[in-house]
């Protein structure tokens, strides 16, 4: 039984991160998508909400837990007893960074492995901060965005 862990911060969650979730489900025989409660960044969503939108759309599929976390990510795996961390690449721009990350992880534990799995291309350009930037200017985002959690993103920001 293999279980992959795909932690974000999902403020809000996007189609991108939605295909990765689909993706990822279709892999391994659990997937356990984890927000990250990071007192350090000032998200526009609380964990509550963040954790409900991924609630929403997890029924979808059946082998897909919703959780949230703190601290470090190796220690939440090790303690979900899974090794393997799922990320999702858009562009070049993302590898730097989560290159860094995964070796940061592999150092911090060496059995954890950081699988990327590359965006859809329908979705390379979209982000949480695209989204909320559009929203905020009253601009679309119903492209952007998983259909039912429409309304939870349009009662925070009027959209
Ligand atoms: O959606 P994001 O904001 O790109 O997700 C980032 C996340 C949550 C995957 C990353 O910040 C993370 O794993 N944070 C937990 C703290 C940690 O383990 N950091 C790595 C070692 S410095």
């Amino acid at each position: 039984m293999v279980t992959a862990i795909y932690p974000g911060s999902f403020d809000p969650l996007t189609k991108g991160h939605q295909d990765i979730i689909d993706r990822a489900s279709r892999i391994f025989d659990k997937v356990i998508v984890s927000v990250l409660e990071n007192p350090r960044k000032q998200p526009l969503f609380t964990i509550e909400e963040r954790v409900e939108m991924l609630k929403i759309i997890a029924p979808k599929y059946p082998n897909v837990e919703v959780d949230s976390f703190h601290g470090l990510l190796v220690d939440y795996a090790k303690k979900k007893n899974s090794n393997i961390v799922i990320k999702g690449l858009r562009a070049i721009g993302d590898f730097e960074f989560e290159f860094q990350m995964a070796l940061v992880n592999h150092k911090l534990d060496p059995q954890i492995e950081t699988i990327f799995m590359m965006t859809n291309n329908r979705y390379s350009y979209v982000s949480s901060s695209i989204v909320k930037e559009i929203a905020y200017f009253g601009g679309d985002i119903s492209e952007l965005v998983p259909p039912e959690i429409l309304p939870l993103i349009r009662k925070k920001i009027k959209a």
